[in-house]
Formats: structure tokens, sequence, C-alpha cells
């Protein structure tokens, strides 16, 4: 099978430290790296000395489309869509950085364009591929808790993700490059997790946010909101205040719970539920996902492999750009939210919202999970030391 060609515009830290090496792994080509910065395009050329450099978007479009079967955008989000729009314009697949727009308005008319070209758009939604998140999926595909009624999501972070210092540092505290704070930073990677759990798209959020007024930003550190599922509820709370790199997440459905912090599953199943006392059966996992390292490198692995999927399937627009359309729709509502004191905002086409297929990630079933302490029995499963059963009593029903 032919290797496809690619370009990545914006040579950042997610590009040179996650895909960059996720390319050497794959079989895609890198042929062609664009950034606006001198001194980014320098160390591009370093890095990858076979790729042709250019210092725009659209010297390289001009130059490589004939060459190119995709671009991989990232840059900061406030070139997204334009850059997107062009590649489409240009016959080209695109693979898209989180969030895949700052508007709504963006990223329905890349869908439509995608849909109109006949060109996969794939946001790089590489949350999912985390091997903790993975083995989670495979929980709830196993039906093991039951149906997922309730989630919670934190994230944790102790500053704002920095950008190279060549360019912009701190873009992400300036609105005009990042089009918000946390919750257009990190709400992406919260909300698709939260669809995939609940099955359904959201109806309806209300948020509140706040920035410390010593940071002078113009955009938002700390964000919380409790957010609507035909299927469920979710609530969310992201801060880059926090003492402590971490995600911590609970899902809940009707026969028992899992509790995810960075490597650490634990699930727990009931044992009868009109029992006196309830009881639970609870086991606990590590699962080494490399969550202190943010370029999260090996699930951009089995991102461009579903990338490629895409294109082999011609599945231009198909559930992970959907979410990602929804993952941009629910930001901009939580912010107007926020901004009308915390009024309840209805999504458009919530009620047009069908219960989902399964998501695409859990087709991926030959999952390499590797826990820290045990052995895997090929089904992402620890055994021996890796596991840890005991039981939990409850105090009432
Ligand atoms: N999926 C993830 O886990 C993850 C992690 C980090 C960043 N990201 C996303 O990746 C994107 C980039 O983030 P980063 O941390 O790498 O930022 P960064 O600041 O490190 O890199 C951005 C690069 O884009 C270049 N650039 C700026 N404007 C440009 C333009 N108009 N054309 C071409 N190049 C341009 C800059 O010179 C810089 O080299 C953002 O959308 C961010 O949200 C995703």
């Amino acid at each position: 099978m032919r290797r496809l060609q690619g370009a990545l515009i914006g040579f950042g830290f997610i590009a040179e430290k996650g895909h960059l090496p996720a390319y050497q792994a794959a079989s895609l080509d890198l042929i062609a790296i664009a950034d606006t910065n001198a001194a980014r395009r320098e160390l591009a050329h370093a890095a990858f000395p076979n790729a042709r450099i250019y210092d725009g978007h659209e010297a390289l479009i001009a130059a490589e489309a004939r060459n190119l079967d995709f671009v991989d955008i990232a840059t900061p989000p406030y070139m997204h869509a334009k850059i997107a729009h062009a590649a489409l314009d240009a016959g080209l697949h695109v693979l898209c950085e989180k969030p895949m727009a700052v508007t709504t308005d963006e990223a329905r008319s890349m869908i439509e364009h995608a849909l109109r070209a006949k060109r996969v758009l794939f946001p790089s939604h590489n949350y999912k591929h985390a091997p903790v998140i993975r083995a989670v999926a495979k929980v709830l595909d196993e039906g093991r808790i039951g149906k997922v009624h309730h989630v919670t999501l934190d994230t944790f972070r102790n500053t704002h993700a920095r950008g190279v210092k060549e360019w912009r540092e701190s873009w992400r505290r300036e609105k005009k490059f990042s089009g918000g704070g946390i919750a257009m930073d990190h709400g992406s990677h919260t909300f698709y997790l939260a669809f995939d759990w609940l099955q359904s798209y959201p109806t309806s959020i209300t948020a509140k946010m706040s920035t410390a007024a010593e940071t002078g930003y113009d955009t938002e550190d700390t964000f919380s909101a409790h957010i609507q599922f035909p299927t469920g509820t979710a609530v969310a709370q992201l801060t880059w205040r926090a003492g402590i790199r971490k995600v911590i997440y609970t899902i809940h459905g009707e026969k028992g719970a899992i509790r995810v912090e960075d490597d650490d599953v634990e699930v727990s199943v009931m044992g009868d539920p009109n029992g006196k006392p309830v009881t639970w059966k609870v086991t606990e996992e590590k699962i080494a996902s490399d969550w202190m390292d943010a370029s999260h490198t090996i699930w951009f692995r089995s991102l461009f492999e579903r990338f490629q999927a895409a294109i082999d399937t011609h599945d231009y627009a198909g559930k992970d750009a959907q979410d990602a359309l929804r993952c941009v729709e629910l930001i901009n509502a939580a912010y107007a939210s926020a901004a009308d004191q915390s009024r309840e905002r209805v999504l458009s086409g919530s009620d047009a919202a069908p219960p989902l297929a399964p998501p695409s990630v859990r087709n991926v079933r030959n999952i390499n999970v590797k826990p820290v302490n045990g052995r895997t029995n090929g089904n992402g499963h620890a055994n021996g030391n890796g596991v840890n059963e005991h039981k939990k009593a409850s105090l009432g029903s």
C-alpha cells in the first residue's frame, strides 16, 4: 500500500514532541513543514532534514499540494479553520489539533467543506487513545457497570501549558490566539470523553469561570460546568491553579462505578443492589499511560492509525469530527452561560442528537495496555501484581 505523504503546519511543542515521533513510527511520510517563525523553521530543518520547509501554509500548499495527501495542523487555534479550508480547497485531507476551531460556525463550516470536498477532517482527540482510557472503554463495552448515567471530569494543572519559547510561550492566555482559557484549551478532551461515556450529545449546560486578577490575562484559568445529556449528567471542573497536575474521572453506572486517577483505575461492581448492606467488588489496576508527559507521544500513534483508517474508508467527517464540532459548540455555550450569571444554555441540535453508535475508538480491539506492576493477559487486563481486589461495604443502600 502506498504510504501517505503529509505536511505539518506549525512546528511547535506538540508537533515536535508529540506528532513527529508518531510519524516516525507510523506508515505516514512527512515531506514538508511550515512555520511563520524563523527560529522554529531552523529547528524543524534540524529535526527533519528531508522535509522541505516553508514560512507559512499558503506557500507550502501552493508548492506542495500535488505531492501531498494531507496536512496536519498544529498551530494555535486561531488559525485552524483558515488553514483547514485552504488545505481542503487544494484537495487535501486534514488532521487538526484541538480545539478543531474557535467558534461553532468555523467548526461547522470545516465539516461542511470536508463533506463537499470528499476529504477527511479528523481532530487530534488523543486522550481517548490513552491506554487507561481504552481500558475504561473496554470495561464499559463489557457492561460491567451497566448503563452510565453520571460522570465527573476533573483536570488539575498547576499552570497553563506553555508553547515554545521562540514564538509566544503564553499564547494560551491571549484570547486572540487561543479563543479562550482552560475551557478552550482543555475542554475538548473533557467533553469528548463525556460524549463517549454517556453515549449521547448534551442538551444544555450551565457554567461558571474565573480569572485570577493578578495574572492580567484575558482568558479564564478556572472553569466548572454542569452538563445535561439525554442519557444523564456530567460535572466538569478544570483549573490552571491547582497544587498538582492530575486528571480524576469518575463514571457511574446502574451496576457500579469506575474511578480514574491518572494511571490508576478502580472498578467497583455492585453485588446484590437490594443487599443490606450493599457490597461492591473492587478491582484496582495501574495502567501506564504517560500522563505526566504532555507530548502524549504513544497516544498519537494509535490516533494516526484512526486517521489513516478514516481516509481508507472515506469517512470524511465521521464521529470524531462531529465530536469536535459538539466540543466547540459546548465550550462556546459554556462561555455564554458564564457571561450571563451561569444561566442554562440549551444547545442547538440537542433534540436531534440520537444516542451515538459505539465510539470508533472502541472498535480498536487489540489494545496494547501495559500495567505498571503486572502482566497483561492480552486483553488489556493485568494479572498478578497489577490487579488488587478487595471488598468495600456501604453504610446504607
Ligand atoms: N492534543 C494534545 O494533547 C495537545 C497538546 C498540546 C498542544 N495541543 C494543541 O496543539 C496546538 C499547538 O500547541 P503547542 O503547544 O504546540 O503551541 P506552540 O506555541 O508550542 O507551537 C505553535 C507553533 O505554531 C507556529 N505558528 C503560529 N502561528 C502560525 C501560523 N499562522 N502559521 C504557521 N505556524 C504558526 C508558532 O511559530 C509555533 O512554532 C494547539 O491547538 C494546542 O491546543 C494539543
